[in-house]
């Protein structure tokens, strides 16, 4: 089922799990994870980043895709098609286009305007059942060509940001994207609790999911954090399993490797990944 994000969320949040979001590139990730959800009775949200919709052809044929692969499959679990690190005009088009929900990340631009555009777009995904993430501080590492430098969010512009009918919200506590450097300092929870409570208990999404030790993962679920945003950890299974069966050389005498089997290894991987991401957030048989 495509769903809002929203109840989702806030069950996670009162139940002191996470769900977690996976970011899709094509149809066999979409797949994997579907799949992978569905197993293991867990609510899922698909992440697509600006780049991955244009690369898939657009945002429509992405939701097309998704509705689609979940009424085939079967899929009963909820699953939200989520818009991540959206533009202003990204989140227009992936309301148009059918998605579930969407995250503005207005986290470049002055407070004023973060609040102007944020609110627009609110009452927009809500009159169409739409759920919407904000974000505010922005988080450090590179995200598809989003380059963000890494900030604590200030309290204060969390609470202001979340009053203004956001579902869910994406503060920087330290978390960055991508691999983390050797001297990262860990997630910031002094921050995290004050945001928690200056925000009314919103339902928190902590991105940079790849390479958090477990035990941040669940000291920052019992904070408030409700969604876990995993895309690095997928693409380097993904990579590694495909680089080994290239390497063996698994082709097939002269007529090069067959496109399925090829992918199979890493499809397997991402499974695997996710499987073991929705056990730690705890999200198994939550659905
Ligand atoms: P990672 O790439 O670090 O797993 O982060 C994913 C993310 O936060 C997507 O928004």
């Amino acid at each position: 089922m495509l769903v809002n994000a929203t109840e989702m969320l806030q069950k996670a949040r009162d139940g002191h799990y996470a769900v977690g979001q996976f970011n899709i590139n094509n149809l066999e990730w979409t797949k994997a994870i579907l799949q992978t959800a569905q197993e293991l009775n867990s609510p899922v949200i698909l992440g697509v980043s600006e780049g991955a919709g244009k690369y898939m052809t657009g945002f429509p044929t992405v939701a097309a895709m998704v509705k689609s692969m979940i009424e085939t499959l079967g899929i009963t679990v909820p699953v939200a098609l989520h818009l991540d690190h959206g533009t202003y005009e990204g989140a227009k088009k992936c309301i148009e286009a059918g998605f579930s929900s969407i995250m503005f990340d207005g986290s470049h631009y002055d407070i004023e305007e973060n609040v102007a555009k944020t609110t627009e777009l609110v009452a927009l995904a809500h009159a169409n059942n739409i759920s919407i993430e904000a974000e505010v501080g922005s988080i450090g590492g590179e995200e598809d060509g989003v380059v963000g430098m890494g900030e604590v969010a200030d309290p204060e512009e969390c609470a202001r940001i979340s009053s203004l009918g956001i579902d869910f919200l994406a503060a920087g506590i330290g978390n960055i994207h991508g691999v983390y450097p050797a001297n990262w300092k860990g997630l910031d929870f002094d921050a995290l609790e004050k945001i928690h409570n200056a925000t009314n208990h919103i339902p928190l999404v902590l991105h940079g999911g790849t390479g958090i030790p477990e035990d941040m993962i669940r000291t920052a679920i019992s904070l408030g954090v409700s969604k876990i945003n995993v895309n690095t950890e997928c693409q380097l299974a993904f990579a590694k399993a495909t680089r080994a069966y290239v390497e063996a050389g698994k082709d097939q005498q002269g007529k090069g490797f067959d496109p399925r089997k090829l992918l199979a290894p890493g499809v397997d991987a991402i499974k695997a990944t996710v499987k073991e991401k929705m056990e730690l957030f705890g999200s198994v048989n939550k659905a």
